[in-house]
C-alpha cells in the first residue's frame, strides 16, 4: 500500500498541474464557488474530500448529469459525494481510479462508442492495480468464467462493490437484503432469508449465522454442486455436528457422504438421486473435456425415447465413458432438488430424523434420479434417469452399494436395516436411561417415579 500512496501524489500533482493549465478552469471555478461552502475548499482532513476531488465532484456532484452511450443507453454521471467522502478510497481519490482522465482536455469531445457494460468491465480493470489478491481469485471462479464467455450477467467487482461507496468491511454487514448477491440470486436470497440462519443473521448480524459468502466464499465462488466446499464450510462452524448426529444416527459418516446436509435439514424441499460419474482411477469426477462435449451427446444417444435412461442404457452410457476414462463408475448422492431449496434449512427439531422416509421401499427421494458430469464451468449437466436404475442388476455392480436403499429387490438391505436400526437405536435409549440414573440420585426425595421425568423438569434441573 506505501507504494499506492506515493503513486497516489504523484497523480493528484499531475493532476493539480494540468488544472493549472486547463482551459476550462474558468468554468471549474465557477461551479466549485458555486456548489462548495468555503471551507470546502480547505485541505482534506479526516472523512473530508481532498480539493482535488472536490473539482472533480463541482461537475459530477450535480444531479442529473448524464451520457448518452451508443445504442440509446444513458450512464448516470452523478457520484454522490457524502458517500465517497465516507468510503475507504477517499484515501485514495478519484484520479487514482481515473488516472486517464486529463482535465485539460476533460469531458472529451469524442465519444466513444460504448455500452455500459463494456464501459463497466474497462473501467473496473483498475482495481487489480491495488486488489492484486482478490482479483486473482475472482480470476478462479464461476462468475468470472460466466464473464470470459460474454455472459452479460455475470457480476463485476463493481457489481458487489459500488465503486464510489465501498465501506470497509467491518462496517459493511448492514442489512442482510444488502447483500450484494441478493440482485442476480433474487430466489435463492428469498429461501436464505427464511432459513434459520437467514432468521438469526437478520436479528443480530454479529451473531454468526452465515450469509452467502460465508458458504459460497465472496470471490472464488465456485459451482455450488462441485466439491466438497459448501459441507466443508458447514463442519467448519458446526465442528461437532458428526458426533452430535452419531448418537442417533448409524454410520452418520457414510450418511454425511452419501447425503447432502440439506436433504435432512430443508425438509419440504424435493429431493432426487444424483448419479455422478466418477472415475475411480483418477479418484475424481469425471468432467466434460472443454470443445468436446460428451455427455449431452452421448446421453441423448442412449436414451433415445427421451424417457430417461434406463438401466441398460445407463450402462452403455457408462461403457462409451469407460473407453476415455479408465474406470468410470457411478457415485450416488442424495440431494435436493433445487437451487432455492437447499437453502430452507430449518430448525433443527424439524429435520428428517425417520429413517422410513429414505430406509422403505418407495421412498420419496429416490423417484427421481439423475446422471450428471461435471461442466464446463464446473456446473452439473444433467441427464434423467428412471427410477428403477437404482435396482437393475446391470447397474448394481455400477452403482456400488447405492442401490441399497429404496429398493425392491434387494432383501439383503432389509436385514442390515433391521441390524443397524436395533444397535442405532440401542444408543439413544442407553444414553436416557444413563440420565435417568444419573438425574434420580440427588433428587431422590422429590421425584417419585421415572414418569415424572418430563423434560420441562430437566431443563429446569439443568439450567
Ligand atoms: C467541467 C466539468 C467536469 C469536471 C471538472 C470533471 N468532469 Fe468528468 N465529465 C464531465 C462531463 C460533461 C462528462 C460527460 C462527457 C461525455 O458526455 O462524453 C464527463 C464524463 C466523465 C466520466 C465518464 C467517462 C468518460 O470518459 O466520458 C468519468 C469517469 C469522469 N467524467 C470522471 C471525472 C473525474 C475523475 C474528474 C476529476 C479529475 C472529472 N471527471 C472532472 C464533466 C466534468
Ligand atoms: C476505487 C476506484 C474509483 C475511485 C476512487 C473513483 N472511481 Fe469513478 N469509477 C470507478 C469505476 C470502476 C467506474 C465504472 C463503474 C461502472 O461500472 O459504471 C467509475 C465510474 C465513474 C463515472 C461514470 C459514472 C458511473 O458511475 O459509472 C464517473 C463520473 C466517475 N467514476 C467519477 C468519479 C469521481 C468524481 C471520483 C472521486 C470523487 C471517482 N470517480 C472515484 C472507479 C473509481
Ligand atoms: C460476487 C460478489 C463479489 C465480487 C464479484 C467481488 N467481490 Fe469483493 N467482496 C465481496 C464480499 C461479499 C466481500 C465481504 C466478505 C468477505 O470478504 O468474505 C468482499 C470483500 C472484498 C474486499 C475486502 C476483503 C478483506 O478481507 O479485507 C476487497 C478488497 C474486495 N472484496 C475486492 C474485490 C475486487 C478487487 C473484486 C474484483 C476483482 C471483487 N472484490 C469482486 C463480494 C464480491
Ligand atoms: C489505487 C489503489 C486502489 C485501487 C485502484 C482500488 N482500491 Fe480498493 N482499497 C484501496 C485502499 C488503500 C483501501 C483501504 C485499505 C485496505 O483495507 O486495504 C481499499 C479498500 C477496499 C475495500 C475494503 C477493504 C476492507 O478491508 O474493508 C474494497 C471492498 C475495495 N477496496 C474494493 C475495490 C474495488 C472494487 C476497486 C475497483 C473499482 C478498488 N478497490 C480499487 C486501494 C485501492
Ligand atoms: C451481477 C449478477 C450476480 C451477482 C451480483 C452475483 N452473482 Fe452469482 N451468478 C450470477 C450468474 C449469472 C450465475 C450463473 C448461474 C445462474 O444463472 O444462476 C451465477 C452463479 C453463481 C453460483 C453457481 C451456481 C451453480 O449452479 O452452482 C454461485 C454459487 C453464485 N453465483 C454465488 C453468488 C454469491 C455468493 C454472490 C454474492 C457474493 C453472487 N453469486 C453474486 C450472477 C451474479
Ligand atoms: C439423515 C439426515 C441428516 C443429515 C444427512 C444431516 N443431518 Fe444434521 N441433523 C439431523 C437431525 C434429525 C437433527 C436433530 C437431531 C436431534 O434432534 O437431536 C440434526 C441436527 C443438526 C444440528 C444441530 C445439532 C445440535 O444438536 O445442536 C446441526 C448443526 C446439524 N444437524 C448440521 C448438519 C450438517 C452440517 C450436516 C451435513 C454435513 C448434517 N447436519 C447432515 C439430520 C441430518
Ligand atoms: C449455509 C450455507 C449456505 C448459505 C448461507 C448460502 N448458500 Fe447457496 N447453496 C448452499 C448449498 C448447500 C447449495 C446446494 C449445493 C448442492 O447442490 O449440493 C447452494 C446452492 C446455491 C446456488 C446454486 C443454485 C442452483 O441452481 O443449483 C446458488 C446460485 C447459491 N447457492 C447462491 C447463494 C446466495 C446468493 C446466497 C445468499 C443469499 C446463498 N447461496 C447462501 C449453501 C449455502
Ligand atoms: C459461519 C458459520 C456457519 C456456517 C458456515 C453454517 N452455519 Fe449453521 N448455524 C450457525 C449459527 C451461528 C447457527 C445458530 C443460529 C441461531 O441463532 O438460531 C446455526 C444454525 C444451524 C441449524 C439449526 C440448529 C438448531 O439448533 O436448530 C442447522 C440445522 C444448521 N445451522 C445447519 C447448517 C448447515 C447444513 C450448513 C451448511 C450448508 C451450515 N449450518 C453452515 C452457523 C453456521
Ligand atoms: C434422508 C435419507 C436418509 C435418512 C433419513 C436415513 N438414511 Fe440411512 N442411508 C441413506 C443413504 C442415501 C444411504 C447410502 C446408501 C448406500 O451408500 O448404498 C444410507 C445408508 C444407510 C446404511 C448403510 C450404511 C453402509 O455403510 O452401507 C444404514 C445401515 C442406514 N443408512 C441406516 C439408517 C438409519 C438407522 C436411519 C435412521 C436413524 C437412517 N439410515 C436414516 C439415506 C438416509
Amino acid at each position: 500500500m506505501i507504494s499506492l500512496v506515493s503513486k497516489r501524489a504523484n497523480v493528484a500533482a499531475a493532476a493539480v498541474a494540468t488544472l493549472r493549465l486547463a482551459t476550462r478552469a474558468m468554468l471549474v471555478g465557477a461551479a466549485l464557488a458555486l456548489l462548495l461552502p468555503p471551507s470546502g475548499l480547505a485541505s482534506a482532513a479526516d472523512g473530508a474530500l481532498s480539493r482535488d476531488d472536490q473539482t472533480c465532484l463541482a461537475c459530477h456532484g450535480q444531479p442529473g448529469m448524464e451520457k448518452d452511450m451508443a445504442e440509446g443507453e444513458k450512464l448516470s454521471l452523478q457520484i454522490k459525494g457524502k458517500a465517497f467522502a465516507a468510503s475507504v478510497h477517499n484515501a485514495i481519490g478519484c484520479s487514482a481510479c481515473h488516472a486517464d482522465i486529463d482535465l485539460a482536455k476533460h469531458p472529451a469531445a469524442d465519444k466513444k462508442k460504448q455500452t455500459l457494460r463494456e464501459f463497466s468491465i474497462a473501467k473496473v480493470a483498475v482495481c487489480r492495480q491495488c486488489h492484486e489478491d482478490k482479483s486473482k481469485l475472482y480470476e478462479e471462479s464461476i462468475h468470472a468464467a460466466l464473464l470470459r464467455e460474454g455472459n452479460p450477467m455475470a457480476p463485476l467487482c463493481s457489481d458487489c462493490h459500488a465503486p464510489h461507496a465501498v465501506l470497509a468491511k467491518a462496517a459493511a454487514s448492514g442489512p442482510i437484503a444488502e447483500v450484494p448477491c441478493r440482485k442476480c440470486h433474487g430466489a435463492v436470497f428469498k429461501a436464505y432469508a427464511q432459513s434459520v440462519h437467514g432468521l438469526a443473521r437478520a436479528k443480530d448480524s454479529n451473531g454468526g449465522a452465515p450469509i452467502c459468502a460465508d458458504c459460497h466464499r465472496a470471490h472464488d465462488v465456485t459451482a455450488a454442486a462441485s466439491g466438497n466446499h459448501i459441507k466443508e464450510a458447514c463442519l467448519a462452524c458446526h465442528f461437532n455436528a458428526l458426533q452430535l448426529h452419531k448418537s442417533w444416527l448409524p454410520n452418520a459418516a457414510h450418511h454425511f457422504e452419501a447425503v447432502s446436509c440439506p436433504a435432512c435439514h430443508a425438509p419440504m424441499a424435493p429431493r432426487r438421486v444424483d448419479l455422478k460419474l466418477y472415475d475411480s482411477s483418477a479418484r475424481e469426477r469425471v468432467a466434460e473435456k472443454s470443445g468436446v462435449p460428451r455427455f449431452e451427446s452421448r446421453a441423448m444417444q442412449a436414451d433415445s425415447k427421451g424417457q430417461g435412461l434406463d438401466a441398460l442404457a445407463l450402462q452403455s452410457l457408462l461403457k462409451e465413458f469407460n473407453h476415455d476414462n479408465g474406470d468410470t463408475i457411478l457415485r450416488g448422492r442424495l440431494e435436493v432438488d433445487g437451487g432455492p431449496e437447499a437453502h430452507m434449512l430449518a430448525a433443527k427439531g424439524k429435520a428428517i430424523k425417520d429413517c422410513k422416509t429414505c430406509h422403505r421401499e418407495g421412498a420419496a427421494p429416490f423417484q427421481k434420479v439423475t446422471i450428471s458430469i461435471v461442466g464446463p464451468d464446473g456446473r452439473p449437466l444433467r441427464h434423467g434417469a428412471q427410477q428403477d436404475v437404482l435396482q437393475g442388476p446391470t447397474s448394481i455392480d455400477s452403482v456400488r452399494g447405492f442401490y441399497a436403499i429404496g429398493g425392491t429387490r434387494i432383501k439383503l438391505l432389509d436385514i442390515l436395516l433391521v441390524l443397524a436400526l436395533a444397535s442405532g437405536i440401542a444408543v439413544p435409549v442407553g444414553h436416557l436411561s444413563l440420565k435417568w440414573l444419573f438425574r434420580k440420585y440427588p433428587r431422590q426425595s422429590s421425584v417419585p417415579s421415572a414418569q415424572e421425568n418430563s423434560d420441562s423438569a430437566s431443563d429446569k434441573n439443568n439450567s
